[in-house]
């Protein structure tokens, strides 16, 4: 059997699963050569580095890999550099490599894949979106066969662990707290709750699925932040609960692409996914729906994706890749809204509200208004009709100013099961 020589960049939640996962002769055509991390001793005194063998060499020098006969070079320390340099260089000297990177792959992928090809050596990145969930290879070999029109998705773990534990009555701030205790979330959570974690991961997808070349900087996001354990409570009230939803269509010239906390009915598969779990939703013209679920990260669960992404490399296997090309982006599709106000209650509010919206082009389709608010802070809530989310972001803009108003109104996308609709520009 063809050994496979593997070296290991990043030694930390990852890398050390994926040591975990090669222990004893679990897959006897890979072998682990090289470790690399930066002040490496500490990195040999942990649990998982009982788990390489003695053979392997434990190094802090690039040169050491880059030097050396490794078929497969595995990057796990994140971040855009050094991963970039020693990602091209590993390409550039022969070497595959295998990737979790999603950032690095959002922003660089196209032009580190021809330079992949252009040296006959292979970039996977099945790491890179979704972790253990094997969206990338199902979308390139299982789906690669139909015409993927629209992804959706819960993307993001760490929102997704916040916004399900408030749909049970817990604040934001108190669950960001303890998503913060558990690991989940980063001390600074902007990538996770701002949605431009989820967003380099939407740019992967849109370009795995439909071949569509996206610059994340293009693509429009809306912070979780924004919303209050009240959205839930008239959420359930609409049938719906609130996702970080990820999501990205094929228009007729260019795409749709938004990363944004939505209403999503109970009855569409994004509502049944809690805590760190993620879900893809892949609308194909052939196919239809095709639904994929599982943990979305973690270092057992991340490991499972570039564990075989090195035995497909192993094995010689290609990746299906079909030619992407850059296309322009718009956040605009045509939805119903859920507009939140939070006001000093005083009479004429509603009839000023529904003339603001009126101007902007928006009409009010229901209104609600729970019990048990004080009318110096009232909360309560109008549904629009499909309009533009740019109607709406006018609208929120002019009702923002009325005198009434305790808070910022917010605005958030319903989004429609069965929704045949086509979001337009
Ligand atoms: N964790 C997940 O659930 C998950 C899921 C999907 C994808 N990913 C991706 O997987 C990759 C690794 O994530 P992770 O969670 O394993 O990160 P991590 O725990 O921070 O591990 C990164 C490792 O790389 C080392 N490192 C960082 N910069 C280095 C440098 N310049 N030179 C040498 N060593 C360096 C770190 O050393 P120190 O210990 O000194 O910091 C650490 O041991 C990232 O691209 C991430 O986005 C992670």
């Amino acid at each position: 059997m063809k050994l496979t020589k593997m070296a290991l960049l990043g030694f930390g939640t990852v890398g050390q699963s994926v040591v975990k996962g090669l222990r004893g002769d679990s897959f006897p055509s890979l072998q682990l050569t090289h470790i690399l991390n930066r002040n490496i001793a500490r990195k040999r005194e942990t649990e998982a580095a009982g788990y390489a063998g003695p053979e392997v060499v434990w190094t802090e020098d690039i040169a050491d890999v880059l030097d050396s006969d490794v078929d497969v070079v595995v990057e796990l320390i994140g971040g855009s550099d050094p991963a970039a340099t020693w990602i091209e260089h590993a390409l550039r000297s022969g070497k595959s490599v295998v990737t979790a990177n999603k950032q690095l792959i959002a922003y660089r992928g196209p032009e580190l894949a021809r330079l992949a090809a252009a040296h006959g050596v292979q970039l996977l990145h099945g790491a890179a979106v979704a972790g253990g969930v094997p969206v990338i290879p199902g979308m390139q070999q299982g789906l690669g066969g139909d015409q993927v029109v629209r992804v959706s998705g819960i993307l993001n773990g760490t929102c997704n662990y916040i916004l399900s534990r408030m749909e049970t009555g817990d604040r934001y701030a108190d669950v960001l707290k303890d998503a913060q205790a558990l690991g989940y979330a980063e001390a600074d959570p902007t990538a996770d709750v701002g949605g431009f974690d989820a967003r380099a991961k939407l740019c992967i997808l849109a370009r795995v699925a439909m071949q569509a070349e996206l610059d994340p900087e293009q693509v429009a996001t809306q912070s979780i932040a924004e919303v209050d354990a009240v959205d839930f409570a008239y959420a359930r009230e609409l049938g719906s609960t609130i996702r970080q939803v990820s999501k990205a269509q094929l228009l007729e010239q260019g795409m749709y692409a938004r990363v944004a906390p939505m209403l999503v009915p109970l009855n569409s598969p994004l509502a049944w996914s809690h805590g760190t779990q993620n879900m893809v939703v892949s609308t194909g013209r052939m196919g239809g729906d095709v639904v994929f679920s599982g943990h979305g990260a973690g270092g057992d669960a991340t490991a499972v994706a570039v564990l075989s992404d090195l035995l497909a490399v192993a094995q010689g296997s290609r990746a299906v890749h079909l030619a992407a090309e850059p296309k322009s982006v718009t956040g605009d599709s045509v939805a119903p809204h859920y507009l939140r106000f939070i006001v000093n209650d005083k009479p004429g509010i509603v009839s000023a509200i529904s003339g603001a919206l009126a101007a902007a082009g928006a009409n009010i389709d229901s209104l609600l208004q729970r019990k048990g608010y004080p009318k110096q802070r009232l909360a309560f809530v109008v549904t629009t009709e499909p309009c533009l989310n740019s109607v709406i972001a006018r609208a929120v803009d002019s009702t923002a100013t009325l005198d009434c108003m305790i808070a910022r109104p917010l605005a958030l996308e319903m989004l429609v099961v069965d929704d045949k609709d086509e979001p337009t520009a």
